[in-house]
């Protein structure tokens, strides 16, 4: 029995045994097997979670490069690596052979380690989907340097405190970006951010728009004339397996934004094994996931889970609603797509639309449908089952975080029964637990309680980036030797689990994290703001909206309600992203506070989702009377 392909529920259940029994040993079959290294481990696992001190594979030496590129090149070089999709239909889709990637790549870490770049230095690559993103992200690993990727809907303020945070040395990115019938000028965003960053001291400008940039001599060079000079090979660094591979930011309910970190070994091995599993990949099968790669969707499932099985990978730049709501099936009906991977917001938002836009398309060649980023409706699931997959495709309701590298909990198409909006079951290796208020496990079925981890698997976060007390406090502090997903979730009678939502005070809206703390901080520099309180609320295609409470400054009483609006809007926008922008808007002369001076949010969520029948205990609350003016003015 292979533990690598898992074929049938029964397997299921004893690789999943298997792995549980003895961690080490399955784990150590699969890296074995499956992959190239340069020097095998001295230990398959070493942890504590009370440090937390993680480590897989210690003492190995490789690099993710020969396992993604070098190894594929006698045996499927002329295969397409990544299937390059175009903003614009009318432009020609680019297949990148695992050859041409290979040069690609090549050539681009000779470019950096030209410019300065050395092994352990953090390069911020700032790029649109197009193929130079997947290179760059690459061409770091090939010479040992870190990658932060931020996501290039990212306004210019949060670009900086993501540059600054981890000293990166080098920015990488376009001139613009094309988003539908919108273009965005990138290197405008980027020169904006770096007059807040001491650190950079090259930026590598890539041509994509043709816009109109502004070149700073000595930092910035267009990246084509250095590329053409480049010599087409480089000798992949040698890595242990527990250096950094990259970090990548996400929003925590207080504070900056998180940099997590993630290693070489174990996230390779664990990255390939759940893409080769949950996505039932074979050889000759087309691959798309529709995820950014500035999310860890795109980091795991677009580029290293692919590439390290030798998939051919779509990287698609446009967006699902341009030229038409059909863009997404004439994709896959162009390409042949058998593997489809999105997010519940996007299937929310296309269901709304003429169902033409889907049975015009021949979807035939689709074998697997996926989601991920946040709960996935009844309604939506059906649809995407009964239109997309015309009732043949499972569908992987797959959980897992920016935290974990990879996915914890899907079905495995063709084996695990599936159960609309639920998650099902864990993959192998992954051990949950639902905890309570008390710290006590929940055990057996029909439970609902806090979603925790109780065993490491290899591609966890390692730590916080300049910051593991907080890495301590946020995962490993809430439940003794758990390692705590911010999660709720039940487990139905056969075991099953459904993910319920945050149990913290972050916020999913369209499948991103938003934490309220960085929201409301934005909000507050606005000069007529005192105050304000951000909770989410139901929406219809993004799942949840962001409603914003404000107490305004005596200074803007006097001023015009709408005009407040839109310029908190803006602030937001400016600090943030577009992505954060508020739904709703309620100025309010006060916010519900304990006495010890919390805001109690729980009572402005059910404001915000109109459901006031029960608010509970507001006993505790330093000014109740406060509740019943905002529910006077809710909108
Ligand atoms: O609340 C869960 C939700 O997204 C959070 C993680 O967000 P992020 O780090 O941005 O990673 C998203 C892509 C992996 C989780 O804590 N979430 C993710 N997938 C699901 C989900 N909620 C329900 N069902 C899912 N399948």
């Amino acid at each position: 029995m292979s533990n690598y392909h898992i074929k049938h529920l029964e397997e299921y259940f004893q690789v999943y045994r298997k792995s549980v029994r003895n961690p080490e040993a399955f784990w150590e079959e699969i890296a074995e097997e499956h992959f190239v290294w340069r020097k095998r481990w001295n230990k398959v696992l070493k942890w504590d979670f009370s440090k937390p001190e993680i480590k897989w594979f210690n003492g190995a030496q490789l690099n993710i490069t020969e396992n993604c590129l070098d190894r594929h090149l006698h045996i499927r070089g002329d295969k397409t690596a990544i299937l390059f999709e175009p903003n614009d239909p009318k432009e020609e889709a680019q297949h990148i052979t695992y050859r041409q990637l290979h040069q690609r790549v090549c050539k681009m870490a000779n470019v950096l380690k030209d410019e300065g770049v050395k092994k352990g230095d953090r390069v911020c690559i700032y790029l649109p989907m197009i193929p130079e993103l997947a290179v760059s992200v690459l061409a770091c690993a090939r010479i040992g340097a870190i990658h932060s990727v931020v996501f290039a809907g990212f306004s210019s303020t949060a670009l900086a405190t993501r540059i600054n945070d981890c000293d990166a040395s080098m920015v990488i990115t376009s001139d613009g970006s094309f988003r539908g019938n919108k273009t965005i000028d990138l290197k405008g965003i980027v020169d904006e951010a770096l007059n807040h960053c001491q650190g950079i001291k090259t930026v590598l400008v890539v041509k994509r728009t043709g816009g109109k940039v502004d070149m700073k001599k000595g930092r910035d060079h267009w990246l084509q004339p250095l590329l053409d000079k480049a010599y087409a090979d480089y000798t992949a660094e040698i890595m242990e397996a527990e250096d950094p591979l990259f970090i990548l930011y996400t929003s925590g309910s207080t504070g900056k934004p998180k940099g997590m970190m993630h290693t070489t070994a174990g996230y390779m091995v664990y990255t390939a094994y759940t893409f080769k599993n949950v996505f039932q990949y074979r050889e000759d099968d087309v691959y798309w996931c529709t995820a950014d790669i500035g999310w860890i969707t795109g980091h795991s499932y677009i580029v290293y889970g692919p590439l390290a099985n030798g998939a051919t990978t779509v990287m698609f730049e446009g967006v699902p609603s341009y030229p038409d709501f059909g863009r997404f099936w004439e994709v896959v009906e162009k390409h042949k797509v058998t593997q489809f991977y999105t997010a519940p917001t996007a299937i929310r938002a296309l269901a709304k639309e003429n169902l033409d836009f889907v049975t015009k398309h021949d979807l035939s060649s689709l074998k697997v449908l996926g989601t991920v980023g946040e709960p996935i409706n009844e309604e939506a699931w059906h649809w995407y089952n009964d239109h997309v997959g015309e009732k043949k495709c499972p569908i992987v309701d797959t959980w897992w975080q920016t935290e974990t590298g990879g996915i914890l909990i899907s079905p495995i198409p063709f084996s695990t029964p599936t159960k609309p909006t639920y998650a099902t079951l864990p993959l192998p290796g992954v051990q949950p637990a639902l905890m309570d208020e008390n710290g006590n496990e929940i055990t057996g079925n029909q439970v609902d309680g806090r979603l925790c981890i109780k065993f490491p698997w290899p591609a966890i976060a390692r730590t916080i980036w300049g910051d593991h007390k907080r890495y301590k406090d946020t995962y490993f502090s809430a439940f003794k030797n758990m390692y705590f997903t911010g999660d709720g979730a039940l487990r139905d009678e056969v075991g099953y689990y459904r993910i319920t939502g945050r149990v913290d005070d972050v916020i999913i809206v369209s499948g991103h994290n938003l934490g309220t703390a960085p929201i409301e901080d934005a909000i507050n520099e606005h000069p007529a703001v005192a105050e304000s309180a951000i909770v989410g609320f139901p929406h219809d295609i993004k799942g949840n909206a962001l409603y914003g409470y404000i107490i305004l400054k005596e200074t803007g009483e006097s001023r015009d309600r709408e005009n407040l609006k839109k310029e908190i809007n803006q602030v937001i926008t400016e600090h943030i992203g577009p992505i954060a922008k508020l739904d709703k808007i309620q100025f309010v002369p006060g916010l519900p506070k304990t006495r010890s001076g919390k805001i109690m949010r729980r009572i402005l969520r059910k404001i915000a989702s109109k459901d006031t029948s029960n608010l509970g205990d507001t006993s505790t609350l330093l000014n109740p009377e406060v509740v019943q003016e905002i529910m006077d003015g809710a909108l």
